[in-house]
């Protein structure tokens, strides 16, 4: 759809039963390939999510990957805040009729796109059918395909962060090696796996000293979680080191990669990027299309 319809319209025209706008079926097949979606979320917040999420996008678009962020934070440090871009749409304007989602769909560096959806995640949670199969159409028509998508999921255990890694095909959960950060990973873990019944969980340490501290504060984790919550799988997916090059470019409102590509930091992006990448999704369980209806429980 080139013009956003309002929702009014898409209910006049949306036979239920199968996407089909004007009873003409979405001629979209790019995004039925095999895209990665992680879901990042910390049980503590400050932890180094959306500086991780930025980054790491920036590296795997540099990689010749195709990535979209979704902020799904409803917090102010955002994505867009960090890359200095000023979105002018959220997904919010896609659920009242007046944007398509590719109006709301930025660019951002390095070509990541950019799917800010913090104003509208309140509505996400409560859509009704129609609504959500006209988002899912909408996600459909998407010129450009999609290979990864990030998402930038708020700290804690509120329903909306449960919410998206149900959705995702890996959770990734981010420690620092404060106690704190700890003890919230493990409380995070524990809702997901004795709640949600999620079963795998990805680690990523930031602001360590090395890859031993980070490993450490991964085994400290991972043998807590072993003995109180039974059966687990944990596969440590990386560590950033701490470095002064992350705060200085969230400062300049820039990604660390571009600023100071060859920084500590920026060498941890791109080996988490390729550690992401080459994780072996054989057994993974769905595509861009697959999330989407995950996510509106379709
Ligand atoms: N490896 C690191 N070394 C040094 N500083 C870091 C590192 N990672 C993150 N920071 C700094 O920590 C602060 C918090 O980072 P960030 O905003 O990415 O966390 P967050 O988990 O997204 O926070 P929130 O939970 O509020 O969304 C930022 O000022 C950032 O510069
Ligand atoms: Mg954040």
């Amino acid at each position: 759809m080139n013009q956003a319809a309002t929702l009014k319209q898409w209910k006049a025209y949306c036979s239920f039963d199968s996407l089909s706008v004007n009873g003409r079926k979405s001629q979209n097949t790019a995004l039925a390939s095999y895209p990665r979606v992680l879901c990042f979320s910390s049980g503590k917040g400050g932890v180094g999510k959306t500086s991780i999420v930025t980054n790491l996008a920036i590296a795997m678009a540099q990689m010749g990957k195709k990535v979209l962020v979704l902020d799904a934070d409803l917090g102010l440090a955002n994505v867009d805040v960090m890359l200095g871009i000023t979105p002018k749409y959220s997904i919010q304007h896609v659920f009242s009729g007046e944007r398509t989602l590719s109006d709301v769909i930025i660019k951002g560096p390095s070509g990541i796109k950019l799917l800010p959806a913090s104003s509208g995640i309140q509505e996400l949670c409560h859509l009704n059918e129609s609504e959500k199969l006209f988002l899912l159409n909408e996600f459909d028509c998407l010129e450009e395909p999609v290979e990864v998508m990030l998402i930038d999921n708020a700290a804690g255990i509120s329903d909306t962060v449960m919410y998206f890694n149900m959705a995702a095909q890996n959770r990734v959960i981010i420690l620092t090696p404060e106690p704190t950060s700890i003890t919230d990973a493990y409380a995070l873990i524990k809702v997901l796996s004795k709640r949600y019944m999620v079963k795998e969980f990805s680690i990523v340490v930031n602001w360590t000293n090395s890859r031993q501290e980070a490993y450490k504060i991964f085994k400290q984790l991972t043998a807590v979680a072993d003995r109180f919550l039974g059966v687990l799988s944990f596969n440590f997916l990386g560590y950033i080191p701490k470095d002064t090059s992350i705060p200085k470019s969230v400062m300049q409102q820039k990604p660390a990669l571009e600023l100071f590509p060859e920084s500590k930091a920026s060498q941890g992006f791109r080996r988490l990027a390729e550690n992401i990448l080459n994780l072996d999704l054989s057994t993974n369980d769905g595509n861009i299309k697959f999330f989407w209806k995950n996510l509106l429980r379709l």
